[in-house]
């Protein structure tokens, strides 16, 4: 995404060296690692960034949140959960190493994580403990990343149902992304609150998309296995809405995501750029 461009050398580089070498499941845990778009540590950049801060100095923090949603991808595929065997165009974690390995995989990326945030210098200290916090929540239980997914597992009944499936699980680390990059600029709680709602808006939009791709993407150009939602009845937005209907769906949420922009922009954050991303997400297809 052209909108994250300039964050993405330093987030790959981060993240390659994040596993380290000299423990056995450095290997599995690298290669789980590899590919994908890395939005949420780039999210988390350039809201920072957006907030005046000197972002270089919180790529731990970016490293960190991709190896939350990395082990949260490894973990989604397991066939306890959805049972895939395709991610980023390679075979899953499980199918290349085995369910057990692929579990620890999950358990030790969510381990580093805290580790590497609690690692990151030159901030203020309150800051970094915001942005942990706000990580937490985001991938947690109730609300977070973690209850989301326990909603999926439960099925949606309507339409309602499947995007507040869509918030937690996917919203919530978006949203959290988007809040610690402001937290960790020190920025003003109100446009912390604003980059959050900008992030979760954003983060629904984005899994809408996501559900449409499992409908009407092709495998080459998505790198996952597709048409799997409805084969195991999964809570995918399209089958309560539509397509249309789902499309409707996604520029609603996109709406908000720019009205939560405005405010931001109202406590002194850029906005253009997060904009951008918004835009540039309606054309993902990957
Ligand atoms: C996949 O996330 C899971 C969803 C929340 C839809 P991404 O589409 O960001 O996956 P990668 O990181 O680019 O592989
Ligand atoms: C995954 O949602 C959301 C996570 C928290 C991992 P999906 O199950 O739709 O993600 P994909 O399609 O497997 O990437
Ligand atoms: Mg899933
Ligand atoms: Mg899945
Ligand atoms: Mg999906």
């Amino acid at each position: 995404m052209r909108a994250l461009a300039e964050y993405l050398p330093q987030i790959e580089a981060a993240i390659q060296g994040a596993p380290g070498t000299d423990h056995p499941l450095a290997g599995a845990m690298a290669y789980a690692l590899e590919g994908g778009k890395r939005l949420r540590p780039g999210l988390l950049l350039l809201a920072a960034d957006a907030c005046g801060a000197d972002w270089q100095a919180l790529v731990p923090a970016a490293a960190a949140i991709e190896c939350i949603h990395v082990y949260s991808l490894v973990h989604d595929d397991l066939p306890a959960m959805d049972d895939d065997d395709l991610r980023r165009g390679r075979p899953t974690v499980h199918r290349a190493y085995g369910e057990a390995t692929a579990i620890l995989v999950g358990d030790g990326l969510l381990t580093l994580a805290f580790d590497l945030l609690a690692g990151i210098d030159g901030v203020a200290p309150r800051a970094v403990l915001g942005a942990i916090r706000e990580i937490a929540s985001g991938a947690g239980i109730g609300d977070g990343m973690v209850g989301g997914q326990v909603l999926d597992l439960d099925g949606a009944q309507d339409a309602p149902g499947s995007i507040r499936v869509a918030r937690a699980k996917t919203g919530a680390l978006l949203g959290a992304a988007a809040a610690a990059g402001g937290q960790l600029a020190s920025a003003a709680p109100a446009a912390v609150n604003a980059l959050r709602s900008y992030g979760r808006a954003l983060g629904v939009a984005f899994q809408i998309r996501d559900d449409l791709l499992d409908v009407v993407g092709t495998e080459a150009e998505i790198g996952k296995r597709l048409r799997k939602d409805a084969d195991k009845e999964r809570p995918n937005i399209v089958r309560f809405l539509g397509v249309e209907g789902a499309r409707a769906a996604y520029d609603e949420h996109a709406q908000h995501a720019r009205d939560a922009l405005m405010r931001a922009a109202g406590d002194g954050v850029k906005t253009e750029r997060l904009l951008a991303l918004m835009e540039e997400l309606a054309d993902r297809m990957h």
